[in-house]
């Protein structure tokens, strides 16, 4: 398949559309005021930092109520029922709001939308949400958000057209010292449970200096933390000269005082060429996030993963011997179609052999268009909860004790503001993405400092500041 890179003219195009939307708003008595919402995954938090950057373009300020915004923009996942679900309640709170400012424009973007049956639903039930687009013409959220104001007629925009990476559309980011970059669009595995690649395409890398000047900018203006983003980075490149772990390589050699980790890893397409490029790094975080979906060679191979428990624990069992302190967290679908209990309590015991720092864990939903959705699945949802809830007890127990290896121990931590329960303490997190919270004053927000660690809870470590 063909790449296609969005740049030069068709940006400039773009750039146009904006100052076009800033000439309307500017008219107005009040700077016109946005109302943004990421669902989902981190990649989704990462677009919206760039659909709120096209916004700061065309003059548009930041709420945090929808009641006070001209504009209100949800960008959606459609990973699980339930997102979906959330985004329906949400849409249909507007209603009230719409008839009491009519002016407000309300639009729909993402994954979610761009599956046709959702956006005819969200078509025909909320006939007051102005503007529908897909994940495809992000980028083109200037004009379609013009001919709105222009036009003032409904716009829905969700084509097919693949293969598109967009480069240089403004972000707004909201950390000073982290940043998102991500790597690769779109993902070419099709588990058989996963709407992501009907929703998000094909899978196309960035190039890989467009990856390393964006770091290299961000790392020399300040930024201390870097997540490199993907479906699955391990297959960046896509075969090309600069694979997952030479770009790693070369992100690690710029100079600077920094760390960079990445999601999400493939136990396909993870090598041990990886795990060595993160031995000898610098800047690389110690945190593998490997999902392994289920502990059942059966069900994996129904899941389409391309790999066996065998491979998997062969994986984990070497990142653990040449990476002593990594953090390895995973993520786990219990009910996938014609699971049975014998199945899923080898999910059990696999969690039990590898002892994950923490697991996401989620019952299976079914996705149209997608295989599994077309498969037998006899087992009830009552008997489903039954086996989460175990599921959710054993890891519970393995969690409880799995930091506390790191008792005892100086950690590195990036400072990153008020601990979130606790204003009287600092919150960070360390070179294995591990929360670490202690004592100390605001000037260390946004800096590294030395953590002697004192005490382990499941979610988090307790440290005092060295030499304090
Ligand atoms: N049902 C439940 N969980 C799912 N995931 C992806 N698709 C589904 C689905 N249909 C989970 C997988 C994936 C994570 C991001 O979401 O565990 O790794
Ligand atoms: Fe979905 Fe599998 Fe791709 Fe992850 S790797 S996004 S689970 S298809």
């Amino acid at each position: 398949m063909a790449i296609r890179n969005i740049g030069g003219e068709e940006l400039e195009e773009q750039r146009l559309f904006m100052q076009r939307v800033r000439a309307v708003t500017h008219v107005w008595d009040h700077k016109p005021l946005a109302y943004t919402h990421s669902y989902g995954c981190q990649q989704n938090v990462s677009d919206s930092e760039k659909l709120d950057g096209m916004l700061e373009k065309m003059g548009f300020g930041f709420t945090d109520t929808p009641e006070k915004a001209d504009l209100v923009l949800y960008n959606t996942c459609a990973v699980r029922e339930n997102a979906e679900n959330r985004v329906f309640g949400n849409v249909g709170a507007l209603k009230v709001l719409k008839r009491r400012s009519p002016d407000m424009v309300i639009a729909v973007c993402g994954c979610m939308v761009q599956q046709e049956h959702i956006a005819e639903r969200m078509k025909q039930r909320f006939p007051y949400v102005d503007l529908i687009f897909g994940t495809h013409v992000m980028h083109k959220f200037p004009e379609l958000l013009y001919s709105i104001y222009e036009k003032r007629e409904r716009v829905i925009s969700i084509p097919e057209c693949d293969g598109v990476v967009a480069e240089g559309i403004p972000v707004r980011r909201t950390s000073g010292f982290r940043a998102s970059v991500p790597i690769m669009y779109g993902c070419n595995n099709y588990c058989t449970y996963c709407i992501v690649p009907k929703v998000r395409g094909r899978e196309r890398s960035r190039e890989p200096e467009a990856v390393i000047s964006e770091v290299r900018e961000l790392t020399e203006g300040g930024c201390k933390e870097i997540l490199l983003l993907g479906q699955n980075v391990n297959s960046y490149g896509n075969g090309s000269e600069v694979s997952f772990p030479e770009l790693l390589r070369r992100l690690d050699a710029l100079e600077g005082d920094f760390v960079i980790s990445f999601m999400t890893s493939h136990p396909k397409d993870c090598s041990h060429e990886l795990i060595d490029v993160i031995v000898d790094s610098r800047h690389i975080s110690h945190h593998l996030h490997l999902p392994v979906q289920s502990g059942s060679d059966r069900i994996l191979k129904l899941m389409n993963r391309h790999y066996d428990t065998a491979r998997y624990l062969e994986l984990v069992d070497y990142a653990r011997s040449r990476i002593e302190d990594i953090q390895l967290t995973t993520d786990i679908i219990v009910g996938f179609p014609g699971e049975t209990y014998e199945d899923f309590t080898k999910t059990l015991d696999l969690m039990r052999r590898v002892k994950y720092d923490s697991a996401f864990t989620f019952i299976y939903s079914k996705r149209a268009g997608t295989k599994a959705a077309e498969m037998d699945d006899p087992i009830s949802d009552e008997e489903k909860g039954r086996w989460f809830r175990e599921l959710l007890d054993v890891q519970g127990a393995i969690g409880e004790k799995a930091y506390e290896r790191y008792v005892g121990r100086t950690m590195r931590v990036l400072c990153e503001g008020r601990g979130r329960t606790d204003e009287t303490l600092l919150t960070g997190k360390s070179r294995q993405n591990i929360i670490v919270d202690f004592a100390g004053s605001d000037d260390l927000i946004g800096k590294f400092v030395d953590i002697k660690i004192t005490k382990a809870l499941p979610w988090a470590l307790v440290g005092k500041q060295c030499n304090s």
